[in-house]
């Protein structure tokens, strides 16, 4: 980090106001009530964060003090001294409250005509048996059990039950390779391990247990390996160690009922793994009272769930997206979750919208990368479908380009929608900065207003707050009872990666600015930050300025070693379907950018992209384009978590072409 700030560039002026309709039985109803709510949330946390509490959990032992923390230890505690148990606030208690037969689970398979509804009656019941097999397989409380599934409802059921019996679930997405999944599961030492025959994508049966049957030959602390069967395809059972899901969910002994285990607040409810930028992945680590208050609590403000919505969240559960928002944040609030197994373009670029039609779904919350796809394909498909239920559209992982909000508002909005753009991380376990939809006006490419608890500020590297349109490190300055409580096994990573930048604060490692009104635009990761003649850039401004020309569907730009400059910029650009690759074009492009931010950021070198490498949640691996960029394509490090390695080779031959 150098001492200069983060320049910004950009300045989007559009502005929509909240949607009139929906207002009057919104939990937040304007923006004077936000603004309210937020003031005491951060003049009185303690009052405000145990009257959250109250009001979205039941507990089975209040709790003796709110919060207690230091950030220099660091340490943070949450509703310490409190009991409850995650899977009965998100099941048990809606037995008795008039939702018992209400769909809580929705899911849409791959097939259209696969489709299973679990009632809360029915999820229950089925997590309190896969609950007394993970005892009867002697799984207690505290032990590890690694989830290696496909967005199939068995998935979500061994979450809670994991939950049920205070075993902390590690959830390792399906399209991990099987080293991936043997270090995730040496480094949090599961005793059990379940995954599924194989996984269905795009009309193809890939097969999973041979990755598990891999992976597991190097994994001394997993004694059974539960299997679901999913796709019917042959699999190799491991005598004495491998069991079906069917055979052992059959069994005499585990029908019934299963107390759920009393947990403290501050009990592990569940470790992810996310990749951090170069090394090993973290196990990121959330607690059960903190983390389930916040889940409920931004799932029931930002996506203003009531009773009778259907909502979709598109992300894999394998991802904390899935976590915090298919299953626990809906649930916890006895809503109804719909949960799809398969991709935005198969068989064709209309299965979003066509999921939207049947199941007449009401929030609808998907990733930028999803939404510049479906723009590729143009609006044609979106146009198929009745739309109408929608009330409600949201964007996370990554900064949503204006031009694509735009897309997104019209053809899928209709002009009329609210586009909550939620800012947030896996160590966050929940939204951060975003919109509240019946309250806050919006700008196309910005996250917005900080959530209620949340003190979020932007600061130069001296620790100090930045004026107004000034770049800097984004950092929350208070806990929030969602945070990560630590990186499993890791303790000194945990204090380092996070609170020795600025000192009393949380560092989230991205850069960005807040305007005059006090709305944040975040700029990207502070490494991707590119440095032109002493001015520091972050990467979503430019993106999106290159996004924004007609031909651009997608734009990735980073850095390369300059003489003079220091860095100079290197622009991959994929075009939108009907386009053809020219100089000419190259040339517009540049000029575009020239005038949208200025000739700073006009890209010294594009390169047209069939295609950009991406991490499997969607995620532009600007690593690797860096080192194409500098020809260091020797040293491209780590690409086994690319969805698609094969662009990359495709990207070094068209640079070869280039130069
Ligand atoms: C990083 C966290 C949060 C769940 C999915 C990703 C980027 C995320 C936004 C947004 C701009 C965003 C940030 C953040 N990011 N949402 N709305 N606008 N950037 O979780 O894998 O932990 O990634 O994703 O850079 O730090 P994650």
């Amino acid at each position: 980090m150098t001492a200069d700030n983060i320049e910004s560039l950009m300045h989007e002026q559009r502005r929509y106001e909240p949607p009139a309709t929906g207002r009057d039985t919104a939990h937040v109803k304007s923006l004077d009530a936000y603004q309210a709510i937020y003031k005491r949330s951060i003049e009185d946390p303690d009052g405000y964060w145990a009257d959250r509490a109250t009001e979205l959990l039941t507990w089975s032992k209040p709790w003796d003090t709110v919060l207690e923390y230091d950030f220099d230890k660091p340490e943070i505690k949450w509703f310490a001294g409190g009991q409850l148990n995650a899977a009965y606030n998100c099941l048990d208690r809606h037995l008795t409250d008039g939702r018992r037969n209400k769909a809580a689970l929705i899911w849409q398979g791959e097939a259209d005509g696969a489709v299973r509804t679990y009632t809360y009656q029915m999820l229950h019941d089925e997590v309190c048996r896969f609950a007394n097999v993970l005892k009867k397989l002697g799984v207690k409380k505290g032990d590890r059990v690694s989830l290696y599934l496909p967005m199939v409802p068995e998935l979500a059921i061994a979450m809670l039950a994991c939950a049920r019996i205070g075993a902390p679930h590690s959830i390792v997405f399906a399209g991990f390779s099987a080293n991936s999944l043997r270090d995730r599961v040496n480094d949090c030492e599961s005793k059990i391990l379940v995954c599924s025959d194989a996984v269905i994508r795009s009309g193809k049966t890939i097969p999973l247990k041979p990755n598990a049957d891999q992976a597991l030959t190097e994994c001394p602390s997993v004694e059974k390996c539960v299997v679901v069967r999913h796709a019917g395809n042959e699999v190799a059972m491991q005598a004495g160690r491998d069991l079906w899901w069917h055979d052992v969910m059959c069994d005499h002994g585990v029908q019934g009922a299963c107390e759920p285990e009393p947990m403290d607040a501050e009990d592990v409810l569940f470790i992810l793994y996310t990749s951090g930028s170069t090394g090993k992945p973290k196990g990121v680590y959330h607690t059960t009272g903190g983390y389930l208050t916040y889940a409920a609590h931004t799932s029931q403000l930002v996506f203003d769930l009531h009773d009778d919505d259907i909502h979709w969240c598109t992300a894999d559960i394998g991802w904390i997206t899935g976590h915090s928002y298919i299953v626990y944040g809906p649930l916890a609030l006895g809503a109804t979750s719909l949960m799809f197994e398969s991709v935005p373009t198969y068989p064709e670029p209309d299965r979003f919208w066509q999921i939207c039609e049947k199941f007449k779904v009401n929030i609808f919350y998907t990733a930028p990368t999803v939404i510049r796809s479906l723009m590729r394909s143009g609006p044609a498909w979106t146009q198929k479908h009745d739309l109408s239920s929608l009330r409600i559209l949201g964007s996370v992982g990554e900064p949503i380009n204006p031009e694509a909000w735009m897309w997104y508002h019209e053809h899928v909005g209709h002009g009329k929608l609210p586009i909550v753009d939620t800012w947030w991380q896996t160590e966050t376990g929940g939204l951060m900065i975003s919109p509240l939809p019946y309250a806050t006006p919006l700008k196309p490419g910005s996250a917005s207003l900080p959530l209620p608890g949340i003190d979020a500020a932007i600061v130069d590297n001296e620790n100090k707050e930045v004026g107004p349109n000034q770049g800097g490190f984004l950092v929350i300055k208070k806990p929030w009872p969602g945070m990560l409580r630590g990186i499993w096994n890791a303790p000194e990573r945990f204090k380092q990666q996070y609170f020795t930048g600025f000192k009393g604060a949380y560092e989230s490692g991205d850069g960005a600015r807040r305007d005059e009104e006090g709305y944040f635009w975040i700029m990207g990761r502070v490494d991707d930050v590119i440095n032109v003649s002493g001015h520091r850039m972050g990467t979503a401004e430019i993106e999106s300025a290159l996004v924004s020309h007609p031909t651009v569907a997608e734009a990735a730009v980073v850095g390369m070693p300059h003489d003079i400059k220091g860095q100079s910029i290197y622009a991959y650009v994929t075009l939108k379907a009907g386009y053809e690759e020219s100089d000419d074009l190259l040339k517009a492009l540049k000029m575009h950018v020239r005038k949208e931010i200025g000739p700073i950021a006009a890209p010294e070198v594009i390169q047209f992209a069939p295609g950009l490498p991406k991490t499997r949640s969607g995620k532009i691996m600007r690593r690797i384009l860096r080192k194409i960029a500098s020809n260091e394509v020797d040293s491209l490090g780590d690409t086994s978590t690319l969805a698609d390695p094969s662009v990359v080779t495709e990207l070094i031959d068209g640079k070869k072409k280039l130069f």
